[in-house]
């Protein structure tokens, strides 16, 4: 009998270099795909597969993330009294309930391991969940990413981590898994590295930022190894794991989109306009024009 995963962390503490300038002053998960921030599409994909507590560990400058997961008295005073309650329900459909979002920080970008140690008493002694919120999903039949996990974590236990296809050429830039016993949707993780050198990842399985993961990885993260990049990763650290405990991967049935690189977010925010029935129409016109194709 699996335990129920409520509680999920949100690493968003990263310095966002690859968004320069628009990150000087703007956490890069404020920026925004169509209509809300990027956090915010992330955040309902954990509402979506049943969590409850929302954990973001946080750094300088992204006070705003606070901010955006509150009550905004002024402006929800202001839209009532202008009859503005279709952006009213906007505004506050989302937001977590009273005392169910925490914020902590970690103070220095160690690295995404660092980050996720970060939330251990937040989290206590309980699976949990992490979804990096550069990456954003879109679920077909199943739901989205994190929904697709949560049901891998309740038919196998242990760990799971999502994967996604890339070119075998891209597979560097990323974590990858080994495949063991494999059931299709869902398969054994037999290994794990970061950011292999070319020509020597074992799969072109990445792992693409949804995990459900055991309390135990917290001590292996109190250890400070840094790993690829000087960094502490979570990847090493659930590489340690898995020496004691199973891990299994889920192939994401969807489509995720890299929101922390340029051609990713871009790509995102055309996806999900297109996705939405009052903009998809008005959006394939401009798009034809710009590509002189109308
Ligand atoms: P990235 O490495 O993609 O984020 O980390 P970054 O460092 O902000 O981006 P660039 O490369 O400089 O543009 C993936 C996720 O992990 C978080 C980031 O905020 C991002 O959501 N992260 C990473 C932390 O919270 N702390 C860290 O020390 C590193």
């Amino acid at each position: 009998m699996t335990k129920r995963i409520r509680k999920a962390v949100f690493p968003v503490a990263g310095l966002g270099t690859r968004f320069l300038p628009a990150t000087k002053s703007i956490p890069k998960e404020m920026l925004t795909v169509v209509d809300r921030p990027v956090l915010q599409h992330v955040v309902e994909e954990a509402r979506e597969a049943g969590i409850e507590h929302f954990i973001f560990v946080t750094g300088r400058n992204k006070a705003v993330i606070e901010d955006h997961f509150d009550i905004a008295y002024e402006l929800d005073d202001t839209l009532k009294k202008r009859g503005k309650l279709k952006e009213l329900q906007a505004l506050t459909a989302d937001l977590p309930a009273a005392g169910a979002a925490s914020f902590t920080r970690q103070q220095v970008p160690l690295g995404l391991g660092h980050a996720v140690w970060c939330a251990r008493e937040i989290v206590g002694d309980e699976p949990f969940a992490v979804l990096l919120p550069d990456m954003v999903t879109m679920g077909w039949a199943q739901g989205r990413c994190l929904a697709q996990c949560v049901a891998a974590y309740e038919k196998h236990g242990g760990n799971i981590i999502a994967v996604e296809e890339v070119p075998p050429e891209e597979t560097h830039q990323y974590g990858v898994v080994s495949i063991g016993k494999d059931f299709g949707h869902t398969f054994e993780i037999t290994g794990m590295v970061e950011k292999p050198p070319h020509g020597t990842a074992p799969s072109n399985l990445i792992i693409s930022g949804r995990y459900v993961l055991g309390p135990e990885i917290f001590p292996i993260l109190e250890k400070r190894e840094k790993g690829a990049g000087g960094e502490i990763q979570l990847t090493d650290g659930m590489k340690a794991l898995a020496r004691s405990q199973a891990f299994h991967g889920v192939r994401f049935d969807g489509k995720t989109y890299d929101c922390g690189a340029k051609l990713g977010f871009l790509a995102a925010n055309v996806a999900f306009a297109l996705a939405d029935p009052e903009l998809a129409h008005l959006l394939k016109t401009e798009l034809k024009k710009i590509l002189g194709t109308l």
